[in-house]
């Protein structure tokens, strides 16, 4: 029987790849967004009526309950990097984390997959961190078999890493190094995670139910910048930023005007950095290598292979 699957925060960048992978193997696909014309796109990767685009007001269960009514699988991918005077990680990553767990519960949804984030555990300063943590606890008392799906930095196309460093790198003479680059990421690449997604809604057996996702190599960010910069043919230096001055320039970032006047560089309205993203960065839990690509038989693709063909734009000839 074709089973449907909603996709909740499907429009941005990890729910595009699991639009198109679930589509390809012939899943009916609902993707729940609050900007409907931009979701509609992806209606593009399936057959006509194979991809269904439905919004509404997400903290309303009695919305999230129409939705989810006759849904095999539900994902929730809603997330945030930044609060605003309008999103609260408390609310994004908990109270929504959790509502669409009840519902699911409730509507005898047979599996749930939570999007949460790696190294949220034992980083108790960063308030992602913490509600990314309360968000997987939610949704675990409400939907105790649902599975979990911790991601290291995710990268693709439209990523909002390498993008925005290279960016950085073609503009300044330096890029800025917190806690002297010395955080590991294992970046996962955006198509082989959608693969795993798809991995996972297949198999028989759902008894584990956290996953660490990374992809096939541990680098130190001060690692990634040197990469970026050598793909992009810059000159750029990397100075590591004391403390004390990284929390001032964050605390500057967060202001709104200074997101809009920097616009031309982060391609949005997002801060550059804020302080919690600098508190995240720096109480890191002790990086533990991430397996799972290979135990599901996926290739996990290099950063190598992948990032300069994205970054070519920003390469200096
Ligand atoms: N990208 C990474 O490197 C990475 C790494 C680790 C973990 N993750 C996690 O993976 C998940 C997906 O990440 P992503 O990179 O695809 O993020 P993304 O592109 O920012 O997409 C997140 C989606 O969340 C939805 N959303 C945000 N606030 C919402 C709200 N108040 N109500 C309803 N929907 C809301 C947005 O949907 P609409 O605007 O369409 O409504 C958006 O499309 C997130 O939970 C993220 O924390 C990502």
């Amino acid at each position: 029987m074709i089973k449907q699957v909603i996709i909740f925060g499907g429009s941005g960048f990890l729910g595009k790849y699991i639009v198109k992978h679930l589509a390809d193997l012939g899943y009916i696909v609902k993707i729940f967004s609050r900007n409907q014309e931009k979701a509609k796109r992806l209606k593009l990767c399936g057959h006509p009526g194979q991809i269904v685009v439905v919004g509404g007001y997400i903290l309303d269960e009695s919305v999230i309950s129409k939705h989810i009514k006759g849904c095999d699988v539900v994902i929730n991918l809603i997330g945030i990097l930044n609060e605003s005077k309008t999103q609260k990680f408390y609310t994004v990553h908990v109270d929504i984390a959790e509502k669409i767990a009840i519902v699911a519960k409730t509507n005898n949804v047979s599996l749930m997959i939570h999007f949460s984030a790696m190294e949220v555990e034992g980083n108790c300063s960063s308030k992602y961190a913490q509600s990314k943590l309360l968000g997987e606890n939610a949704v675990a008392s409400a939907f105790p078999e649902a599975i979990i799906i911790r991601p290291s930095l995710v990268f693709g196309e439209e990523d909002n890493f390498f993008n925005k460093f290279a960016k950085l790198a073609s503009i300044l003479p330096f890029l800025p190094l917190i806690n002297n680059g010395r955080m590991k990421l294992q970046p996962v690449y955006v198509d082989d995670l959608a693969k795993f997604v798809c991995y996972v809604i297949k198999l028989k057996n759902h008894n584990q139910k956290l996953y660490h996702i990374g992809g096939p190599k541990v680098y130190p960010i001060k690692s990634l910048f040197k990469f970026i910069i050598t793909i992009t043919n810059r000159k750029c230096l990397l100075v590591n930023i004391p403390l004390p001055i990284a929390k001032f320039i964050a605390f500057i970032c967060e202001f709104k005007l200074i997101s809009i006047l920097l616009k031309p560089i982060t391609g949005n309205v997002e801060p550059l950095i804020t302080r919690d993203q600098i508190k995240f960065l720096c109480n890191g839990s002790g990086f533990e290598q991430s397996h799972e690509l290979e135990k599901a038989k996926i290739r996990a693709t290099p950063i190598e292979s992948i990032v300069p063909k994205y970054l070519k734009i920003y390469k200096k000839v």
